[in-house]
C-alpha cells in the first residue's frame, strides 16, 4: 500500500512518514513530483492508495483543495488533519470524498487506528476486482453480440456473478436487444459525459437491468460520440465497473480504436469471435497481428468459434494451425434457436435450454467460473442446476 502526503510542515511529514513505515506491512509514502500542476493540486510521483492532507498547510482549510483533490485522486481513500471539528466542516469534507477527519496536532494512536480501518476496506475492495472480457469481431456478424450477451447471461445465472455488458458498437449497438425487451434510457454516451460525477450509483442508474445479476450499459446512439467517449474515459469506467461486478464484458464488434484499445489493454482475455470461413481468417489473422504490436501477451487472445459445424470445409483444427492460437470455445450452428433468442430478446439459456449453443455456453462459463474462483463452484453442480428436470433455471440470481 503507498500513502501520498500534502502538508508544508517537515515535522507533520516526518511524523506521518515514520507511523507509514512503521506499520505492518509497511506503507510506502510517494514524494511529490516537481512543479505544481495547472489545477493546483500537487502530483504524486506515483498512484496513491491514501491521501493525507494537512488542513493546516492550506490558507482556507483546504476547502477549496479539497473538490479537486477528490477529482485527481478518485481511486484514493483521503485523510483529512484538522484542528477545525465543526459540524459544518466535516460535513463539507464528507461530501467531497474525505473518508477519515482526524485532529491537529495529530496523535499517532489515532493515524494507525484509522490506517487501520482503511487497510481492510481497501483490501476487501481488491479482492473484489473483477474480470474484464473483451469481444472482438473477426468480420462483421460473426455473432459476437449475440455470444456476449449470451456468456453474460449465463455467467450470473449459472455462475451466480454480477456481470456488466458494455456496448461500445457505437450508433448500431443494440446488445440490450438481444436478452430483453428493454429500451435503454442512458448510453454509454451519457455516462461519459457525466464522467466527473461518476461513481457506481450513477452506472448502476445508467444501465439496462436485464436481471438483478446482469445489467447492459448500451452503446451510444449517435454515430460520432466525439470526445464524449475517450480512452480516458472507458479506463475509469473500466476501473470503477471491474471493483463492483465479478465480470465486465465489452462488446467491441470490429472497432478497435485509439479508446477501445485502452479497454484492450485493461482486458485480462480479449475473446477474437470467428466463423469457419476464409473472411473470417483472415480478419482474424489482422487482429492478432494488431494485438502482437499492441504487446499483448499470446495467453490474453483467446479464438471463439461461433456457428461451429464440425463438418465444415474449415475445421478447428486448420484454423488453430494457420492462426498459431488454440480454440477456446466453440459455440454450434443452431439458426433456429439463435434466431428465435434474438427476436424474442430471451437468452438462450431461458429460451431452449436444452439446446447445443445452451450445453456450450454451461461449459464455458464453469471453465471460466472454475478458474476464476478456484473452488467456489463445482462443475458438476453447476450443470445439474441447468440441466436436470425441475432443476432451478430461470431468474437470474435466484
Ligand atoms: N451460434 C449461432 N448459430 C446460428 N446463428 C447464429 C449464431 N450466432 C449468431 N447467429 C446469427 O448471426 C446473426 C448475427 O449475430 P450478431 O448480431 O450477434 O453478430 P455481430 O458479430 O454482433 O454482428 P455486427 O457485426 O453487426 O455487430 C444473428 O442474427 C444470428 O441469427
Ligand atoms: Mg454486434
Amino acid at each position: 500500500m503507498n500513502a501520498f502526503i500534502l502538508s508544508t510542515d517537515d515535522t507533520l511529514r516526518a511524523t506521518v512518514t515514520r507511523i507509514c513505515m512503521n506499520r505492518n506491512p509497511s506503507i510506502e509514502t510517494l514524494p511529490p513530483l516537481p512543479g505544481m500542476p495547472k489545477d493546483g493540486v500537487p502530483a504524486a510521483s506515483g498512484k496513491p492508495e491514501i491521501v493525507i492532507v494537512d488542513a493546516a498547510s492550506f490558507a482556507d482549510g483546504a476547502t477549496s483543495l479539497l473538490p479537486r483533490l477528490g477529482e485527481r485522486y478518485s481511486q484514493a481513500v483521503i485523510i483529512l488533519l484538522s484542528s477545525d471539528r465543526s459540524p459544518e466542516y466535516l460535513i463539507a469534507a464528507m461530501r467531497v470524498g474525505v473518508r477519515e477527519v482526524l485532529g491537529l496536532p495529530l496523535s499517532a494512536n489515532e493515524l494507525d487506528a484509522a490506517l487501520d480501518r482503511l487497510s481492510s476496506k481497501l483490501a476487501i475492495s481488491q479482492q473484489r476486482e473483477g474480470k474484464v472480457l473483451s469481444f472482438v469481431s473477426a468480420k462483421g456478424g460473426a455473432g459476437t453480440t449475440f455470444v456476449a450477451a449470451n456468456l453474460g447471461h449465463a455467467l450470473s445465472l449459472l455462475g451466480k456473478k454480477r456481470v456488466l455488458l458494455i456496448d461500445l458498437n457505437t450508433a448500431f449497438g443494440d446488445a440490450p436487444l438481444y436478452v430483453s425487451d428493454i429500451k435503454p434510457e442512458r448510453t454509454l454516451a451519457d455516462v461519459c459525459r457525466d464522467i466527473n460525477r461518476l461513481d457506481i450509483n450513477l452506472l448502476e442508474s445508467s444501465v439496462v437491468r436485464v436481471s438483478p445479476m446482469f445489467s447492459i450499459l448500451a452503446a451510444p446512439a449517435e454515430p460520432d460520440p466525439g470526445g464524449d467517449l475517450s480512452g480516458d474515459h472507458l479506463e475509469t469506467i473500466v476501473n470503477l465497473a471491474r471493483r463492483h461486478f465479478d465480470f465486465v464484458i465489452f462488446d467491441l464488434g470490429r472497432q478497435v480504436t485509439s479508446a477501445s484499445v485502452r479497454v484492450l489493454d485493461h482486458s485480462d482475455s480479449i475473446y477474437l469471435v470467428l466463423q469457419q470461413s476464409l473472411p473470417d481468417l483472415r480478419g482474424a489473422r489482422h487482429l492478432i497481428e494488431i494485438f502482437g504490436t499492441l504487446g499483448y501477451r499470446r495467453e490474453k487472445v483467446h479464438l471463439l468459434l461461433n456457428r461451429f459445424e464440425s463438418s465444415a470445409p474449415l475445421s478447428s483444427g486448420e484454423i488453430e494451425r494457420i492462426l498459431d492460437l488454440g480454440v477456446d470455445s466453440r459455440i454450434p450452428n443452431n439458426f433456429e434457436v439463435a434466431n428465435d433468442s434474438i427476436n424474442q430478446g430471451v437468452p438462450v439459456l431461458q429460451l431452449a435450454r436444452n439446446s447445443t449453443i445452451a450445453k456450450s455456453l454451461t461449459d464455458w462459463v464453469n471453465r471460466l467460473v472454475d478458474t476464476t474462483i478456484a473452488g467456489t463452484a463445482s462443475k458438476s453442480g453447476l450443470i445439474r442446476r441447468i440441466f436436470v428436470r425441475g432443476g432451478d433455471s430461470n431468474g437470474a440470481g435466484s
